[in-house]
């Protein structure tokens, strides 16, 4: 029997960037078939391939055994195939049910068409993902939200193959389980799912085969069933890696950098304590919506604040806005990299200099293009960024690269605090260490690190206390003797006051 889908000698270039050589996949009917590597590897380059969005230089694509040529996504479609996208490619304004059905009227080769059927077949498979209402606009939801809709959209389209770029980075654990439910129903029924992810959890507790990548080459297919997280890792990045996470802060933490008393933002926040120590990486757990960024946001400004103070290394700090404080030396890095994060068509190396213009500038206020070039490459260096210029736009880089240019800024500042939204979403393991390995570097050097995650294993193996945060309020926080997964879904679920008050005692002393 012929793969539902096999690609063969994929070549693509872009301009000077050679983005794939010689990619070959298979897909069979009825599996789950990972695909695996770094960051800029060419995973999803090699998807939008098959999905019409790029046209490759070279190489064949077959269906069913026949060879087609994929103009656009609208003949990707039109075959059978559903494309979640890494980056959500959703219309703002539109309400979630429009959204899905747009693109099943598309994609829908019948003149005439059942509307009212579309219709409750968008929102059965979207009450399957999540309880959103079908009548929100897609721009007033959270990211794992609208990383939903996403999903419920290709659901819709009835494909035969269906890819996923990525699909969790965004989600939280329960919704994750949630995903994965739906995606092993479709593997019953025959579909043929091609799962992006960095996650070695994910390719051993659900995929059937893994394909590796590397510098946009066809690595290795493997069995998972015959093969072990260390030998998917050693081909993805051509050497052995062996341990995960940066040894943890040795001994007490040193004095108190920010301290935060009773801050409530009037809405979510609710009266919320916490200090965080010199040495010392502060984790913070909750599920999505539970306030965690919102958090952050209003300790820098970025949100209404109602009550509370803030102090910085022992003195009483007035933040109004943003601005300010990255002037008392607090940074903030967004989950979201596209629409709070980085200019997305501006060079790299003025994003990185964006924080403050000032370092770069000529005595007149003008950009030092060579100085602006030399910050970034010295912060492009230590953060091993990929990229062919440093005057390319970040669009053009892959997921985990931007993520580097964002973090490459909030070191060109020399921050006292940094705040950093799920700071490792879709970067690859190899990337991955090298950040928490920043991370704990400034933290060592004396820079406060406050990091928030929904991955529950890095939060656990990074953070040296975790704070956890259920409806706006701390509900408790885990020292290391009691960090393990069960306790902080307990936590965050808003189930376990009485054990987190115990903790509390337990830290205080
Ligand atoms: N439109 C483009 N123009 C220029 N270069 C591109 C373009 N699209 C992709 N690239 C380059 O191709 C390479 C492969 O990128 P791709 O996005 O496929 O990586 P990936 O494996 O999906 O990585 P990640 O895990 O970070 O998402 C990268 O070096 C990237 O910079
Ligand atoms: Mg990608």
């Amino acid at each position: 029997m012929p793969s539902l889908l096999e690609l063969e000698s994929i070549a693509k270039r872009f301009g000077p960037v050679r983005a794939l050589e010689d990619v070959s996949f298979d897909l069979r009917a009825g599996e789950i078939h990972a695909l695996a590597g770094e960051n800029g590897a060419g995973k999803s380059t090699t998807m939008r391939v098959v999905d019409g969005i790029v046209q490759p230089d070279a190489g064949e694509i077959r269906i069913d055994g026949k060879r087609h040529r994929i103009r656009s996504p609208l003949e990707a479609q039109a075959l059978g195939i559903g494309f979640v996208h890494q980056e959500i490619a959703l219309c703002p304004d539109v309400s979630v049910s429009e959204n899905i059905f747009m693109a099943a009227t598309a994609a829908s080769r019948a003149r005439l068409m059942d509307f009212s059927e579309l219709e409750r077949k968008s929102r059965e498979v979207l009450a399957e993902l999540t309880d959103v209402d079908p009548r929100a606009k897609v721009g007033t939801l959270s990211i794992s939200n609208q990383q939903l809709v996403e999903i419920a959209k290709a659901l819709t389209l009835d494909a035969r193959i269906l890819i996923l770029d990525e699909p969790t980075s965004a989600l939280t654990e329960a919704e994750t389980v949630k995903l994965f439910n739906i995606v092993h129903k479709l593997r019953q029924k025959g579909l043929g799912i091609i799962h992006i992810t960095h996650r070695m959890a994910e390719i051993f507790g659900h995929c059937d085969r893994v394909t590796v990548f590397r510098d946009g080459r066809y690595v290795d297919c493997l069995d998972v069933a015959q093969t072990t997280p260390e030998d998917v890792v050693s081909r993805m990045v051509g050497r052995k890696i062996s341990n995960l996470y940066p040894p943890k802060l040795d001994g007490p933490a040193g004095r108190p950098i920010l301290e935060v008393q009773g801050l409530s933002d009037g809405m979510l926040l609710d009266d919320v304590s916490f200090s965080l120590r010199e040495g010392e990486i502060l984790g913070i757990g909750g599920l999505i919506g539970s306030g965690r960024s919102e958090l952050v946001k209003t300790i820098c400004g970025l949100g209404p604040r109602r009550s509370g103070t803030v102090t910085l290394e022992g003195r009483r700090i007035s933040i109004s806005n943003y601005a300010t404080a990255l002037e008392c030396g607090m940074v903030y890095v967004s989950e979201d990299r596209k629409v709070e994060g980085l200019f997305l068509d501006l060079p790299i190396r003025a994003n990185i200099s964006a924080l403050r213009p000032t370092q770069v500038s000529t005595p007149l206020g003008l950009i030092d293009r060579a100085a602006e070039e030399a910050q970034a490459d010295r912060l492009g260096k230590r953060l091993r960024l990929k990229a062919a210029s440093l005057g390319q736009p970040p669009s053009m880089l892959s997921g985990g690269n931007q993520q580097k240019v964002a973090l490459a800024r909030m070191l060109s500042v020399d921050p006292k605090v940094v705040f950093l939204d799920e700071p490792t979403r879709g970067v690859d393991v190899g990337a991955k260490s090298e950040i928490h390995s920043i991370l704990r570097g400034l933290a060592q050097d004396g820079v406060g690190v406050i990091v928030i995650s929904s991955e529950l294993p890095e939060l656990i193996g990074l953070a040296d206390r975790i704070l956890v945060m259920h409806e706006g309020r701390l509900t408790g926080e885990v020292g290391p003797e009691a960090m393990t997964e069960e306790t902080i879904i307990t936590l965050a679920s808003g189930l376990g006051a009485s054990a987190a008050a115990g903790q509390l005692e337990g830290m205080a002393q």
